[in-house]
């Protein structure tokens, strides 16, 4: 089963064009509010009915590659934390390895791909098949290999991305895991219908927000990445949830400028890893006002010590 809104057949040529950008990654990236509304305006019966098939588990694993792997981080995040459901997310390519015989009929693996062709995500679903778990997909492509594998498909809304850097469908599949998030929720019990309410309703917020950040901050952005541009290596740091938008700004370093960059939590920087800071080593902090902002303060000061060069997403 797979809900439609804008199936592959139906897009335009103007949708594939690169609509005055010099490239499609930078028209994608200004297509984001667009396709977040268009993610949020998921009908509620198809939320709903992949929440049952999450709610019905004694486990959920949540897989995929590259950026979709960062996506599944964060909805680990929020499926722990708001809707308390054991939740683990395991990347595609080691998911055969690390569940084995263990998976069941009891589990139910939330396979994210937005082209849903990626080969060790194609793998993971057919491996939880076999082994009897249901499988719910989270895709951006109607009638994709991960989709038709499945026992239920969320389509992601976000039209066609042809960068290679997934931009706009890391945030809609962030978004649509944030709305499974709260229907599990409150299907749990673990938040009260009022409160859920407060977080949808802020949830819906979120594509002007998104506007008004990319208009904003497009030219700051540039100005920091030409006083960047000659380093060899920048490290990103999150806390909580943070964590996974770090990881996923490391990803896009790396596929875009070719430039090294590695993330991990903030709290574990001080671990060993600190020792290769030195004068100007640029640090990336993403540093949302949430409950984990007083301890990555901690963490940013003891980086700051060791006189790097701190670019603070707040
Ligand atoms: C990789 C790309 O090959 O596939 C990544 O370089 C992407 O950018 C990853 O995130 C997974 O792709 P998909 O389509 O399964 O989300």
């Amino acid at each position: 089963m797979v809900s439609e809104k804008f199936p592959r057949g139906s897009w335009t040529p103007e949708m594939v064009e690169k609509g005055g950008y010099p490239h499609f990654m930078l028209k994608e990236i200004h297509e984001q509010p667009k396709a977040l509304k268009n993610a949020l305006s998921l009908r509620p019966e198809v939320c709903q009915q992949a929440s049952r098939i999450l709610n019905d588990s004694d486990q959920v694993y949540i897989t995929g590659a590259g950026t979709s792997n960062h996506a599944g981080l964060a909805g680990r995040y929020m499926f722990t934390k708001l809707s308390a459901i054991k939740t683990q997310n395991l990347v595609s390519s080691e998911f055969t390895e690390l569940t084995g015989k263990l998976l069941d009929e009891s589990n139910v693996v939330l396979a994210i791909s937005q082209s849903g062709e990626t080969s060790e995500t194609i793998n993971a679903v057919k491996h939880a098949k076999r082994q009897g778990a249901k499988v719910v997909s989270l895709t951006n492509v109607l009638e994709s290999t991960i989709s038709k594998l499945s026992d239920y498909t969320i389509y992601t809304y976000a039209g066609p991305e042809y960068g290679l850097a997934a931009t706009k469908t890391f945030l809609v599949q962030v978004a649509c895991l944030s709305l499974l998030s709260l229907d599990l929720s409150l299907m749990r019990g673990s938040l009260g219908s009022s409160e859920v309410g407060k977080l949808r309703r802020e949830l819906m917020k979120t594509p002007l927000i998104v506007d008004k950040t990319v208009k904003r901050q497009d030219r700051v952005v540039r100005d920091i990445a030409y006083q960047y541009a000659n380093k060899s290596s920048f490290l990103f740091l999150g806390r909580g949830i943070s964590t996974s938008t770090a990881m996923e700004g490391a990803l896009k370093l790396k596929e875009t400028a070719y430039v090294h960059a590695e993330a991990y939590p903030a709290g574990e920087s001080r671990h060993g890893s600190i020792a290769i800071i030195e004068p100007g080593f640029p640090v990336i902090i993403i540093a949302p006002p949430d409950e984990n902002y007083e301890k990555l303060i901690k963490n940013l000061k003891e980086i700051k010590a060791y006189q790097a060069k701190i670019i603070s997403v707040v």
